[in-house]
C-alpha cells in the first residue's frame, strides 16, 4: 500500500509503519534522535516529511531540529531513492582516488557527499544504499550497467 499527500512522493505505508514501530520502540528521549531517523530510514530508505514529523513527535524535540540533523547526514535521503541509480562519492579522499573517472564510467550516476568510509576510497553506492568500496572504473561500469 503507498500513501500520497499533496507535497510527498508517495512512500510504503507498511513500511513507514514498520519505520514507526522501530521509532516507538525507542525512549522517548532526545539522545534517540539520529537512532529514531535511521529506523525510519532502514525501513523507507528515505525519509519523508510524515517520518520526519513522527520522530520529531516521538522524541519531543522541534520539527527544525529534527530537520537540522537529517542535512546534517549524507546518509539520510530526504527524497525517494531512484531505481538503479548509483551514486559516487566525491568527498576529498574519493576525488583523489578517481571519482571522476567512476562519473565518466557511469554517466548516469549521481554525486554524494562523504560516505565516511574514506579509507575505502573511491565508493559508490547502489539504489538499494549498498556500499561498495575501492571501485574501478570497469567494476563500477560491470556493476551498473553502464
Ligand atoms: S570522501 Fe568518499 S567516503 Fe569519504
Amino acid at each position: 500500500m503507498r500513501l500520497m499527500t499533496e507535497d510527498t512522493p508517495p512512500f510504503d505505508l507498511d513500511a513507514m509503519q514498520d519505520g514507526m514501530s522501530g521509532v516507538d520502540a525507542l525512549p522517548r528521549d532526545r539522545e534517540q534522535l539520529l537512532p529514531a531517523l535511521q529506523a525510519m530510514h532502514d525501513a523507507l530508505h528515505w525519509l519523508p516529511r510524515e517520518a520526519i514529523s513522527y520522530v520529531a513527535s516521538h522524541i519531543r524535540v522541534p520539527l527544525s531540529e529534527v530537520y537540522a540533523t537529517t542535512t546534517a547526514y549524507s546518509e539520510l535521503r530526504l527524497e525517494p531513492p531512484v531505481p538503479g541509480q548509483w551514486h559516487v562519492c566525491t568527498g576529498v579522499a574519493c576525488d583523489l582516488a578517481g571519482a571522476d573517472a567512476l562519473l565518466e564510467a557511469a554517466p548516469t550516476a549521481a554525486r554524494i557527499d562523504c560516505q565516511f568510509l574514506c579509507a575505502l576510497a573511491p565508493v559508490v553506492t547502489d539504489e538499494h544504499e549498498r556500499l561498495f568500496g575501492r571501485v574501478t572504473a570497469d567494476e563500477l561500469r560491470e556493476r551498473a550497467g553502464a
